[in-house]
């Protein structure tokens, strides 16, 4: 089964909208229409607009990186997946890192963001991952298994094959420590295998699993030729046209 490589960028609190909109405009002119790999950018709220205008009729997709799990109400300074349908988005991080320990979102809370994100269309990119001090007590993978059941729990098999799972070490996250090729894909495989188990074969071998945490383009080419990773969920190296480029370019020469 080839699974299609998946390249985010997210770019979390950077850019202005002025500058989102140049960034995203370098990104669109120099991918012209390659289609090997499926391209996403994810620019904080304020510039979704302006990234999606940029991005109109290219190849390249828009994605948010976070959203509430209600379609509307009294919930000051949030924002909900029909408005992200709104404009245009397709894709919505979910449970990054730096949500969950900055601004304390459990499993559960994780878990009804996936299903609002779904229940919208809208493709969530899940992130789990283990802290320094949980793979150091051995940990890692009961963590990642904890984590990749409660965000799925009450997910249709149907709905299950086009979720994005990224598996993000939390120790590698903007430290420049990336996780060796050995490390990634044993965790990998083993969230292929709870997809398995959770979901049977068939939707497992659809799932793409990124790898992100420190990937640059020094490092991907090596990541992304192991067999269970599809792709790379990118914050340094996406902030620059260029470096975003050379790891699209890396995903590309392993398809
Ligand atoms: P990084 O961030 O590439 O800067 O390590 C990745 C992420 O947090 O998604």
């Amino acid at each position: 089964m080839t699974r299609k490589k998946l390249i985010a960028g997210n770019w979390k609190m950077n850019k202005t909208a002025t500058d989102a909109v140049a960034l995203a405009h370098d990104i669109v002119v120099a991918l012209g229409s390659q289609q090997e790999v499926e391209v996403v950018v994810c620019p904080p709220f304020t510039s979704l607009e302006g990234v999606g205008k940029a991005i109109e009729g290219s190849v390249v997709k828009l994605g948010a990186q976070n959203m509430h799990f209600e379609a509307s109400g009294a919930f000051t300074g949030e924002i909900s997946a029909p408005m992200l349908r709104a404009l245009f988005a397709t894709h919505v991080i979910l449970g990054h890192s730096e949500r969950r320990t900055l601004f304390g979102e459990s499993d559960e809370l994780v878990n009804k963001k996936v299903l609002a994100a779904l229940r919208n269309q809208l493709r969530p990119i899940v992130c789990v991952g283990e802290s320094l001090a949980e793979r150091e007590a051995g940990s890692t993978l009961k963590v990642i298994q904890t984590q990749t059941e409660r965000a799925l729990e009450g997910v249709s098999k149907e709905l299950a094959a086009g979720i994005v799972i990224a598996y993000e070490p939390v120790w590698a996250i903007g430290t420049g420590k990336v996780a060796t090729t050995e490390q990634a894909q044993e965790v990998h495989g083993f969230i292929r295998g709870l997809l398995t188990k959770l979901m049977g074969e068939g939707v497992s071998q659809r799932v793409r699993i990124l790898y992100g945490g420190s990937m640059k383009p020094a490092n991907a080419p090596e990541l992304l030729a192991q067999k269970d990773i599809d792709g790379g969920l990118i914050g340094g190296a996406s902030l620059e046209a260029r470096s975003f480029l050379e790891l699209v370019k890396a995903a590309a020469s392993v398809c």
